[in-house]
């Protein structure tokens, strides 16, 4: 899959009013992370998510996304499913590894964050696996100066997440945010240092690290939508929307 869409550099008002969306968003992913316990259905954390959204004069940009229409405000994807995992009836369980992504449209301008949380006692390879992905993303961010190219990010990406024995997806990116959930520039999670985009102050970037234990292979279930490991071993995914400075990365999807 590959698109170039239009990259918008934001004026300092601008990422104001992100920081603000990306930080009703944090709040939703708060308190959907609370509610991560054996019995909880998946439909219980999305309406969870939708009620801080509502409450905040918010709704989620997923909602309705894409064909067929994505019917949920956020994703949720356990164990070996990576991305896109639809919120239904499904209970969550003990060891149950848990990814949970999550947007916001706040006075027209996107917020897109995930995490991976376990639920209960989990794998020591599922712990090291969340470990390894959540700093993945703080690598990539680290790399987000004016400067620095896409391929930087993707590369330090990459090259940290094969050094501890994982994969990283090829079919799906981190992307520019703003006033739509999807801009250019298109970051993927594996690259090669000093290719790719520019990075310029004003640009506002979802990065995304999405890996896997086994391989980098994934499909896409009946349902059109859930993206699961290839050989169905377990995979995370963290995100924060970044904002590109003339100094160090603003993370713009914290509270
Ligand atoms: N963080 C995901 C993305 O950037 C969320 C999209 S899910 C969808 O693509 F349902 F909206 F497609
Ligand atoms: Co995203």
């Amino acid at each position: 899959m590959s698109w170039e869409r239009e990259i918008f550099i934001k004026t300092p008002a601008e990422i104001a009013l992100m920081r603000e969306a990306g930080r009703i968003n944090s709040l939703a992913l708060a308190a959907v992370r609370e509610l991560l316990q054996p019995g909880v259905t998946t439909a219980d954390l999305n309406a969870a998510a939708e009620e801080v959204l509502r409450k905040h004069g918010a709704y989620s940009p997923f909602k309705n996304y894409g064909y067929p229409p994505y019917p949920a405000s956020i994703c949720v994807s356990i164990n070996e499913e990576l991305v896109h995992g639809i919120p239904g009836k499904r209970k969550l369980k003990e060891g149950d590894i848990v990814s949970v992504d999550c947007g916001t449209v706040l006075e027209g301008y996107v917020g897109d964050s995930a995490f991976t949380a376990g639920v209960g006692e989990i794998s020591p390879l599922a712990r090291k696996l969340i470990e390894v992905t959540e700093q993945a993303l703080y690598v990539g961010i680290a790399m987000m100066r004016a400067g620095n190219r896409t391929g930087d990010v993707s590369a330090a990406i990459q090259q940290f997440v094969e050094a501890q024995g994982f994969h990283v997806t090829r079919e799906y990116t981190g992307h520019g945010v703003g006033r739509s959930m999807h801009e250019g520039p298109q970051v993927p999670n594996y690259g090669t240092a000093g290719t790719g985009i520019l990075l310029r102050p004003g640009m506002t970037i979802a990065l995304e690290p999405m890996v896997l234990v086994g391989t980098h292979r994934t499909r896409v279930l009946a349902d059109r939508w859930t993206v699961v490991s290839a050989d169905g071993s377990l995979t995370a995914h963290f995100e924060h929307t970044v904002a590109v400075t003339e100094g160090d990365p603003l993370i713009l999807t914290v509270p």
